[in-house]
């Protein structure tokens, strides 16, 4: 039994445009990730949904024709409807525009306003409304466009309540540099280092209604509106129902495992913990940064250029599970391609003709030389346990820890598995010892040994290719993965004798 529980969140996104793949990423990891802590006998709360205030979200509503209300309506509900197809199991949608939420937002406006902490005051800047953020000169390019989205930013000035979050800087660095973990991996640790080398500006929490009405009123000036970054990052706490309810928070607020791409770390690893400091309450325990997705041959994902993968499309052709592990394997630090080909391939080659291909053949042979029902059956021959113990150290290897080296390691542990125990397949060559009157035993000590092997694959792959693993358990009489409080432990042994095999043997359907 693992008493810790675990609060995994991913970014809240923006409805302006629909879900793409590096949204889904972000939350199919976060699904993941979670299925690893439960397989570890933690348990999880995990978080996603949309990000609904704001200037391009509101650009966005108006000029759908529909309505804002309902346009935010069918925009959160088409992000829902893709990560659902995803099989993320969510434990909590959120939508910055409940009510809920926007009480715990107007609660950390009203403190910090009590406590003297804003001030009010005349700024001029660049804003770029698709970051939503004022930047500064080091964050354009040549031609004076905003780095990540090649537009150039309007020249705005406004009154406006800032947060004084330089009084912060030292203590942040410090936590940063004493602290490796807590923003993983190195690599954006330093990156966040490097932005803390330049003083920090106050922090700019309003918008004038007369530019920006979407959004949460300030309790203290019905003019503004709160700044939607500052709303979007409370969403971590008013999921856990802050600050009313106490015990949840103290019960998930301590594991908070923040995962995000690359884009947003100023946001949440600068802002975020300046805010909650400001607050009085601790910061989160981890970062956990991914890349981004590109297109094949490492260019932007566009629709001019039509290398768009959109995850519906996917899901379609192969099924969600095929996503998910081209995912889970293929995102690292930096930028990754992805494409419906790349997909594709993964789909028909290392899943298909690696493990497909071998639960196929086995199964059916299996039924066949069983009677349709797993045996009783003794000690294996050593050469048939030994295979059994190398898989079982494969998956040893794979810590269940909450970091997004997890997915990768997972993904390829599933496959050096299923290789070796298509190569021990192969060599034992059981479909002639079906053809010897006299190889009975040794015949089914192959087929007892190779169910097993798959039986412990598809428990090991469950956070993978969760629906895959359950049609595969299933299919050979076992239990399906479920949460259960307590640690999976992989044992060699684990069939039920005189359970029926079915013939659900078609797991990667070529394409
Ligand atoms: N609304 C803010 C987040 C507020 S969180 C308190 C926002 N929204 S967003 O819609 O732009 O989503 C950004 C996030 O989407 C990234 O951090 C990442 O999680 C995911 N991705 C979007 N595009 C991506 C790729 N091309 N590749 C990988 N993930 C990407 O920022």
């Amino acid at each position: 039994m693992n008493d810790a529980g675990m609060y995994i969140t991913t970014p809240i996104y923006y409805v302006n445009a629909d879900p793409h793949i590096g949204h889904a990423h972000t939350s199919v990891m976060a699904d993941v990730l979670k299925r690893v802590a439960q397989m570890a006998g933690h348990e999880v709360f995990m978080t996603t949904g949309t990000d609904e205030h704001g200037q391009k979200n509101q650009e966005a509503a108006d000029k759908s024709g529909l309505g804002t209300q309902p346009y935010l309506d069918q925009q959160s509900a088409r992000f829902r409807t893709a990560f659902e197809e995803l099989d993320v199991g969510f434990d909590m949608w959120v939508r910055t525009t409940d009510e809920h939420h926007k009480q715990a937002v107007r609660a950390v406006l009203s403190r910090l306003h009590a406590e003297g902490v804003l001030v009010k005051k005349r700024y001029e800047g660049l804003y770029c409304t698709g970051c939503e953020m004022f930047k500064r000169d080091v964050d354009l390019d040549e031609q004076g466009r905003c780095n990540d989205h090649l537009t150039t930013p309007e020249l705005t000035s406004e009154e406006n309540y800032f947060l004084r979050i330089g009084v912060y800087q030292d203590w942040l660095r410090d936590k940063i540099e004493t602290q490796p973990e807590w923003i993983q991996p190195d690599k954006y640790r330093h990156a966040v280092l490097r932005m803390l080398d330049e003083p920090l500006d106050d922090l700019c929490i309003s918008r004038p209604k007369s530019r920006v009405s979407l959004g949460v009123e300030l309790p203290f000036d019905p003019d503004f509106v709160c700044y939607v970054w500052f709303d979007a990052l409370i969403n971590y706490l008013s999921n856990l129902g802050w600050p009313e309810d106490e015990d949840r928070v103290a019960r998930w607020w301590p594991s908070a495992h923040h995962l995000m791409a690359k884009d947003i770390i100023k946001t949440h690893c600068i802002y975020w913990p300046c805010m909650l400091e400001a607050l009085g309450v601790a910061p989160p325990k981890a970062y956990l940064v991914h890349g981004y997705w590109v297109g094949e041959g490492n260019v932007k994902m566009s629709k001019t250029i039509g290398n768009v993968v959109t995850p519906r499309a996917v899901i379609e052709e192969l099924g969600p599970d095929s996503l998910r592990f081209y995912m889970a394997k293929n995102m690292r630090t930096g930028d990754a391609p992805i494409s419906n080909e790349l997909v594709r391939r993964c789909h028909n080659g290392e899943l298909g003709n690696n493990l497909g291909n071998l639960y196929s053949r086995v199964v059916k042979l299996a039924a066949r030389v069983f009677d349709g029902a797993i045996p009783e059956h003794g000690a294996l021959a050593p050469a048939n346990q030994g295979l059994l113990d190398e898989i079982l150290a494969i998956f040893a290897k794979v810590e269940r820890t909450v970091s997004l080296e997890t997915p990768p390691a997972l993904a390829q542990a599933v496959l050096d598995a299923a290789s070796l125990a298509n190569q021990h397949f192969f060599d034992a060559a059981p479909w002639k010892l079906a053809k010897q009157p006299d190889a009975a035993a040794a015949l089914a000590d192959v087929m007892v040994t190779s169910l097993e092997a798959l039986r412990i694959i598809f428990i090991a792959a469950h956070p993978v290719l969760p629906a895959t693993s359950d049609r595969a358990l299933r299919n050979m009489g076992c239990e399906a993965v479920r949460p259960t409080g307590s640690a999976w432990v992989l044992e060699a042994r684990g069939l039920v004798p005189g359970a029926s095999l079915g013939e659900d043997t078609l797991l990667f359907a070529r394409v």
